[in-house]
């Protein structure tokens, strides 16, 4: 398979640093944004220095995202954005502040959204821009208390995915929006202390890398649900 540039927001832990490792192990090249840099520097540290490469950035407070243009001067084309960064915070209704939602809309909406704008001139037709929501963000699917920042801010992104790939049309990148069910990781346990989920990162990484490189010959604008279990 080509080599494809691939940018993945959140890719210091949980399903995001699997996906990372699963695209480096895949020979692709690999541009992360996330605030942890002792994490980056564990990735980089194991990998390749042209293959790898990162932005210890946080989502919540970026001014100006042209400047992510710096760190992939060199790439022609993204081929693949996976919006996987998110945050969630759980607190019920009545104690969430207007800080709360900001946070949780500017990391899980606003940033998305914006990465998407500015990276436009690098996407392709043949681009696929992947956005990572929850089971939650689904119109009827199963509730649960106390997430309500959290799954309206992931709700935009179904309904930003929808538009704008009615709007990129046919000669603009594939937009397809992943909705999430269980999987084990620190988020999981936040939401949802003790839980067992049946998937681990490393079993969803794979399948959003076979998501990212393939689905959009065969989707866009579409919303996949991607869970066994409820939560
Ligand atoms: N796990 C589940 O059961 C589940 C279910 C449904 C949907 N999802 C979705 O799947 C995606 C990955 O979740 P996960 O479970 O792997 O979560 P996680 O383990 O909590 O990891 C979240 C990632 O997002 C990054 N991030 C958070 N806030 C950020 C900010 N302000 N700026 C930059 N990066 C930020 C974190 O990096 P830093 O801390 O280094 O910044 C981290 O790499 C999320 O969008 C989540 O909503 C997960």
């Amino acid at each position: 398979m080509k080599v494809k540039n691939i940018i993945i927001t959140g890719g210091s832990r949980g399903i995001g640093r699997a996906l990372v490792e699963k695209c480096l192990k895949e020979g692709h090249n690999v541009f992360v944004i996330s605030r942890s840099e002792a994490l980056l520097k564990e990735i980089a540290e194991i990998s390749n220095d042209e293959q790898f490469r990162y932005a210890p950035l946080d989502l919540a407070t970026i001014e100006d995202y042209q400047d992510i243009h710096d760190y992939i001067k060199d790439w022609k084309t993204v081929d693949v954005l996976y919006n996987n960064a998110g945050l969630l915070i759980k607190k019920p209704f009545q104690e969430l502040t207007p800080s709360d939602f900001l946070a949780s809309y500017k990391v899980n909406f606003l940033a998305p959204t914006m990465l998407i704008q500015s990276l436009h001139s690098k996407f392709t037709k043949d681009s696929h821009i992947v956005n990572v929501t929850t089971m939650g963000a689904v119109q009827g699917s199963v509730k649960f208390p106390e997430l309500s920042a959290y799954g309206s801010s992931k709700a935009t992104l179904v309904t930003l995915s929808e538009v704008l790939a009615q709007e990129f049309g046919e000669e603009g990148p594939s937009i397809n929006c992943v909705a999430l069910g269980a999987v084990q990781t620190e988020m999981l346990e936040t939401a949802f202390p003790g839980i067992q989920a049946p998937v681990q990162p490393h079993e969803m990484a794979e399948y959003l890398y076979d998501f990212g490189l393939k689905a959009h010959q065969f989707m866009n604008g579409k919303i996949v649900q991607c869970s066994s279990t409820t939560p």
